[in-house]
């Protein structure tokens, strides 16, 4: 099964590939999972039905932003810190990188984080249409071999699904050190006309956003020296119909 048997399918539920577990846990992150995880899950509505994600935070946020694989959570939980008028959805379905956002969380006290701790295509599925206002991919699992490139995030699967939640004029922030997979992700997005890639010029995509966090995978691919690429992609509002023009040539671009 490949991830384009993701939550299109709904008869076929989308399989995790990566791991689930890894070392014990100490014994405060363990706690973790069983004092404050059972406050902040997602748990979703029965199959078929969607929820609200804004009526997760109450009213006390004006837009919602999800982070998809957000590893040890660091990213997620600097977001968090720098926007507390937004709430922020974390998933992930590595139940040791779920503990150390659930410290980061607690230490910093921050009211504004949800976690699905689960395979994101689910969340994705049960979320109703124009949703979420930011969707981070960040270092996202490159499966190199060309035999599990389909197991891949990003995909045609859910480059719809992710179109489809994604508010007019929202974003979908993708970062990865495998120009492999940058390359994908562009020949992939840029032939979804709902989405607009936003760079103008290579500094663009060769330097992290200054509104970005430095995630734990990316600072282990420069401290080795490999370049990593920050793809920033728009939403088109839903009465553009024009093709996107990034559709041509989009990956030879960043080639250059
Ligand atoms: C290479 S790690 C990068 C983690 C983090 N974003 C960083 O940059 O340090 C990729 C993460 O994505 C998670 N992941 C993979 N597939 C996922 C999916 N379908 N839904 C949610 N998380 C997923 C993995 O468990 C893993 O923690």
């Amino acid at each position: 099964m490949s991830a384009a048997d993701g939550p299109s399918r709904p008869d076929v539920p989308p399989r995790f590939h990566g791991r689930r577990r890894g070392r014990r846990l100490r014994a405060g992150r363990g706690a973790l999972l069983t004092t404050l995880l059972p406050r902040l899950r997602i748990v979703l509505p029965p199959e078929g039905s969607t929820f609200d994600p804004h009526a997760l935070f109450g009213d006390t946020v004006g837009d919602v932003w999800l982070e998809v694989g957000f590893g040890a959570g660091e990213h997620l939980a600097a977001q968090a810190a720098a926007h507390p008028d937004v709430g922020f959805i974390g998933c992930e379905p590595y139940v040791n990188g779920v503990a150390s956002l659930l410290a980061q969380v607690k230490e910093r006290e921050l009211a504004n984080v949800r976690v699905f701790d689960d395979d994101a295509r689910r969340l994705l599925a049960a979320l109703p249409d124009a949703s979420i206002g930011r969707v981070f991919v960040l270092f996202s699992d490159p499966w190199p071999k060309k035999r599990h490139n389909d197991r891949r995030f990003i995909g045609p699967a859910t480059r719809t699904a992710l179109a489809r939640v994604l508010n007019d004029g929202g974003e979908l922030c993708f970062a990865s050190d495998q120009m492999e997979y940058v390359r994908w992700t562009l020949e992939h997005l840029t032939a979804e006309p709902s989405f607009a890639w936003s760079a103008r010029e290579a500094a663009d995509w060769r330097h992290r956003p200054a509104d970005w966090f430095e995630t734990r995978y990316e600072a282990k691919a420069l401290t080795r020296g490999a370049p990593c690429s920050y793809l920033r992609f728009r939403r088109r509002p839903r009465r553009e119909t024009a093709k996107n023009p990034c559709a041509i040539g989009g990956s030879d671009y960043i080639r250059g």
